[in-house]
């Protein structure tokens, strides 16, 4: 890992047995990964807590000034495929925008924040994997590890940093071979699902990804264009 952070300008990674969130260290610099054994105050999108027990993967990727606003979206999908090519042992799918499904189930969250106000801003990439982590008992039908598969933190993490910087160094201009792929393994398009963006609901199938990264929705025959929201599927 060491290696292929340095080759992509990441000089340093910093392991901690315990600290408050990745995400938050990761802001303190750029250039640099941060990975804990544990969190007190992990947290997932739409300020929800995210459980960091001992087993779990929970790191984050801070990354220098080097795509726009308006690409950002393309790099959460970007960050997905990273970890769900990485989970491919357990037959990963992505389920928009951000979350790694096993068995129809969360195993994986992406929490890509926004570092500054420039237009051009430097971003940190959380990313929180349960691998031998314990499921609390009420997330147990939305959520799962991956214990049965015997696969290790250690091998799992270089996976992922080796596949996201593979892909990340595509950005923003060969986006359309990894929108191909983000495709390919998604779990989510040619369902009926609701999406709630900010107080907006919208509900209908999702066909597609579009060339700048949104969801395309056709609810009754009116095409929508999602960059961010929290997704629900109607049907199973
Ligand atoms: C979500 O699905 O809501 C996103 C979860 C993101 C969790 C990861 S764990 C590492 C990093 N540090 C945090 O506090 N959150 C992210």
């Amino acid at each position: 890992v060491a290696d292929v952070c340095f080759a992509n300008g990441i000089l340093e990674v910093h392991h901690y047995s315990s600290i408050d969130s990745t995400n938050e260290k990761a802001k303190e610099k750029q250039g640099i990964v941060v990975i804990a054994d544990r969190q007190t105050a992990g947290r997932g999108r739409r300020g929800r807590r995210w459980y960091s027990e001992e087993g779990g993967l929970y790191f984050s990727i801070s990354l220098p000034p080097h795509l726009n606003m308006e690409d950002l979206p393309k790099l959460t999908l970007t960050t997905g495929v990273a970890v769900c090519e990485a989970l491919s042992f357990a037959n990963a799918k992505l389920k928009w925008p951000n979350d790694v499904l096993v068995g129809g189930k969360k195993v994986c969250g992406v929490l890509c924040e926004v570092v500054g106000e420039a237009e051009s801003p430097a971003v940190v990439v959380g990313i929180g994997i349960n691998v031998t982590n314990p499921i609390p008992d009420e997330l147990k039908d939305i959520a799962t590890n991956l214990l049965e598969f015997g696969v290790g933190r250690k091998e799992i993490f270089e996976k992922v940093v080796g596949n996201f910087f593979r892909l990340y160094r595509k950005l923003p201009s060969d986006w359309e071979e990894i929108r191909q792929r983000w495709k390919e393994l998604s779990d989510t398009l040619g369902r009926i699902v609701e999406i709630r963006v900010a107080e907006r609901l919208y509900r209908g199938i999702a066909v597609d990804i579009d060339e700048s990264g949104a969801l395309i929705l056709d609810s009754n025959g009116k095409v929508e264009r999602i960059f961010s929201g929290e997704c629900f599927y109607l049907q199973r």
